[in-house]
Parts: C-alpha cells; sequence; structure tokens
C-alpha cells in the first residue's frame, strides 16, 4: 500500500461511528408487491452510520453502541429516509404562484421572461443557494433539476450542490425553437456545451448530468437527434424532458411531428425513451404509449401540484402501475405550488381520490422515498436505511403543530399516524435534514 492509501485507510479506521435514536420508518420494497412486508416500522430504533453510510437500523434493544458512541437521541420523531422530487426546475423559485394562465401561456407569459435572468452569474448562484436551502427544509435530498439554457446556470447549480455533499441531477436545458431568441441554442451549442458539463460535473462526488430537452415543441429534429447523440455517447447519464402534460401542448406536438404517431414516438424515434430516462407528466397518455414507457424501462415524474395549479389534468396512477412504468413524485416548482413532498402526497391522493382510487399511504410513501429513488435508477444509493446506502434522511416531527399534535395523538398504529402526517403536514414538521449523516440545520437558520 502507497503512502497516501496507507494513511486514507487510517482516517477510514478511525471515522467516528454516529447512532440516532428515534422512530424509524422505511421502504424495502414496493408496496405493490410486497405488500405489508414493503415496510418496516421500528417504534425504538436505533441507526448506526459511519463514514456517512448506513451500517444497521435495529431495534434499541438489539443494538450494541460502542461506550465511546454518543447516541443522538431523536425520541418522539419519526425518521424517514430523505425524499425523492423526480422533477423540479430551480430557475422558476420566482415563478411559483403565478396567477392566471395554462401551460403554454403560463410558459410565455411567466417562465421564459425569468429564465431570461440565469445568463447573469450571480443571480443563478444566489438562486440556487436559496433552492437547496429550501429543498433541505422540506426534507428532500435528492432532485432531479432542470437549469436553464445557459451552460453557467447549470454551473451554478452543481457548485452549490458540491459544497453541500448532495446527491443531485442537473442539466442544461437544450431549446433551439420556439421559444425567445435570448433562451435559444442550436443544436451543435447545446451538443457542444452538453458534452462540457458532463465532463466537468458527471460523477463528480454525488453529481450526475441529466440530458435535458425542455420538451418535444421547443427543439428541432436536429437537436433531439444530438440529446440522443449524447445519450449513445454517455449511456450513465440521465434523460430528463416534458411529455404530455397538457392538451394543447399535445396538439402542437401532433402538429409540429407529423409523421410521429403520437407524443412518445416522437422522443423513441431519437433514441431517448429508455432506462434513466425521466419524463415529467404523462396525463393524457394513450395505453400504447404507457406500454412502450413501461417495456424500456422508463420512469415517470407525477407532478400533482402542478398538474392541478396549472389545470393540466388527473394523472391515471393505476394505468401507469398496470404497465410496468416507474411512477416518483416530483413538485414541479414552479408550476407546482410547494417545495414539500408531504404537500405533493396530500395532492396525489386527492388527484386519486378524484378518479374513484384509493391512494395507499405506504404506497404514497414509496413515492416520495425508494420508489422515487427506483425512478432515477438511483436506490443502490438511496431511498432507504438497508446497510451500505447513504445515510441522508429526515427526522420529521409529528405534533409540529397543534391541529398535527392533536390528530397524531389519537393515531391508533403508525399507518394513520403516516397517513395524518402525509395529509397535514408540510415543511413545519421537519425539524432536521441529514446529509451523510450530518444535520443539515445549523446552516439553514
Ligand atoms: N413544459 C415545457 N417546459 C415546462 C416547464 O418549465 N414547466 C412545466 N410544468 N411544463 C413544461
Ligand atoms: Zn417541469
Amino acid at each position: 500500500m502507497d503512502t497516501i492509501g496507507f494513511y486514507l485507510s487510517q482516517l477510514s479506521m478511525s471515522a467516528p461511528l454516529q447512532a440516532f435514536r428515534g422512530s424509524f420508518l422505511h421502504c424495502v420494497a414496493d408496496p405493490a408487491e410486497a405488500g405489508d412486508a414493503s415496510a418496516q416500522y421500528f417504534a425504538d430504533g436505533v441507526l448506526l452510520v459511519e463514514n456517512g453510510l448506513v451500517v444497521s437500523l435495529e431495534e434499541a434493544g438489539q443494538t450494541s453502541i460502542p461506550a465511546d458512541c454518543a447516541v443522538q437521541d431523536f425520541t418522539g420523531k419519526l425518521l424517514v429516509p430523505g425524499f425523492v422530487d423526480t422533477h423540479i426546475h430551480y430557475p422558476q423559485v420566482d415563478v411559483i404562484a403565478s396567477h392566471g394562465t395554462q401551460l403554454l401561456d403560463w410558459l410565455e407569459t411567466y417562465t421564459f421572461p425569468t429564465e431570461q435572468k440565469f445568463d447573469q452569474e450571480d443571480t443563478a448562484s444566489s438562486t440556487a443557494h436559496f433552492f437547496l436551502d429550501e429543498l433541505m427544509r422540506n426534507g428532500t435530498t435528492t432532485a432531479l433539476v432542470f437549469a436553464t439554457v445557459y451552460k453557467q446556470s447549470v454551473d451554478a447549480f452543481f457548485t452549490a450542490a458540491k459544497e453541500r455533499n448532495l446527491r443531485m441531477l442537473c442539466g442544461k436545458v437544450m431549446m433551439d425553437r420556439n421559444a425567445p431568441s435570448a433562451l435559444c441554442d442550436t443544436p451543435e451549442s447545446s451538443y457542444t456545451e452538453s458534452q462540457e458539463l458532463i465532463a466537468q460535473w458527471h460523477n463528480q462526488d454525488r453529481l450526475g448530468y441529466a440530458v435535458t430537452p425542455r420538451f418535444a415543441p421547443t427543439s428541432s429534429d436536429e437537436q433531439l437527434r444530438m440529446a440522443g447523440k449524447l445519450l449513445s455517447e454517455h449511456p450513465d447519464v440521465h434523460l430528463h424532458t416534458h411529455l404530455s402534460e397538457n392538451i394543447d401542448e399535445c396538439n402542437w406536438v401532433a402538429s409540429l411531428f407529423p409523421n410521429q404517431q403520437d407524443y412518445l414516438s416522437v422522443y423513441e424515434h431519437f433514441g431517448l425513451v429508455r432506462k434513466r430516462s425521466v419524463f415529467a407528466h404523462g396525463i393524457h397518455l394513450s395505453h400504447s404509449e404507457w406500454s412502450r414507457l413501461g417495456k424500456a424501462q422508463a420512469s415517470v415524474a407525477h407532478c400533482p401540484t402542478s398538474n392541478l395549479f396549472i389545470g393540466s389534468g388527473l394523472f391515471d396512477l393505476p394505468t401507469a402501475r398496470k404497465a410496468g412504468v416507474k411512477v416518483g413524485l416530483g413538485t414541479d416548482i414552479g408550476g407546482g405550488d410547494s417545495f414539500s413532498l408531504l404537500r405533493t402526497i396530500n395532492e396525489a391522493y386527492k388527484i386519486q381520490q378524484l378518479q374513484g382510487v384509493t391512494l395507499d399511504p405506504l404506497h404514497a410513501f414509496y413515492m416520495a422515498t425508494l420508489g422515487g429513488a427506483v425512478a432515477l435508477d438511483l436506490d443502490d444509493r438511496i431511498g432507504n436505511f438497508a446497510p451500505g446506502k447513504e445515510a441522508d434522511f429526515v427526522a420529521l416531527d409529528t405534533a409540529s403543530t397543534p391541529l398535527l399534535k392533536r390528530r397524531t395523538s389519537v393515531a391508533k398504529d403508525w399507518q394513520s399516524m403516516l397517513f395524518a402526517l402525509m395529509m397535514l403536514g408540510d415543511d413545519r414538521c421537519v425539524y432536521d435534514t441529514f446529509i451523510l449523516g450530518e444535520s443539515a440545520k445549523r446552516s439553514l437558520g
């Protein structure tokens, strides 16, 4: 072993073991497949963490904690894996709660003007920091994130995420038509800049790159071909785009691509539909499109708060599941109006209610944690407390408001407590967020 290798092995041998005590809940499988066995609940559990990775999670009585290991006591709190947001736009923080439009108007009126400000480095950097603070305050530890067309907006995001040791995915928007000229790149520049960003950021620490054509209407055939070329040259990067969100958008795609049989086939034609492809929304898909998404092992980000706020429609979760499509939850800030995955679950529940479907609390919790990790193909790293996984987790205060305190105090079991938390909870019940076992609270104020 060389000197540096020896020094590093000594360092890791001496890294202190951390112990966290409290109630724990996590999924170890998909509830659709494993039923009740998909969840593990520990009323009084101990989580051991070393070097930022999970060592074990057991009942308190079964864990032997070394005498020199101080236990961080979260008795009375519910500790869960960090939430995973599978679709969000960091430059749209100031677009949230913009009044009175549906998708295509909303983009023209609010979103495109705001995104033009991200050619300024300080705007990009300060917004990236605000955005990541907000994710932490809401217990979200991993997200798949749209930047803007400007390359430096991706640099600003990755720089801020790297400083915080976060597992984040992001990419430069590719957009060469049907948008203001200041926001348009070209097929060549989008290819070259994406290549440069992949070389600089992909797999740096916990960061990953996502090739990000905005949606079919804002890319020429040539640009979509370039996106496919990037994927074939870098098979382990993600693909992140929008699909079938709004009826006018779908009709527009049909008129722009008359030779394609449907919206999904536009992306298929250019080699964009595969594992690690994440499509936001998927509201107006045919059975054939659902089945092709499933066969391709692609994922869909269900964005309930956005679908209600922009009035896009009601997501068909049972059909998605039947087709074997991996579904995660997305806040879609700024189309969505909350950073909170708890609020997002609340709206997801109501969207199913309106269609006569009952969303099981465990299934909802799965989509916000392990299911989101599966949708991003990151479940070997994050999503639960399995040994070896990265120790990103959240301590939830189930009594953080008078109403929540009252309602959770009469919950008869952890399942009904979880449901009350998901219907009544928001950022106020995030007591602390941990990244690789380190508290983020100290830096959040
Ligand atoms: N489709 C194309 N761009 C966008 C966007 O920024 N937000 C949403 N919700 N849909 C889109
Ligand atoms: Zn979006």
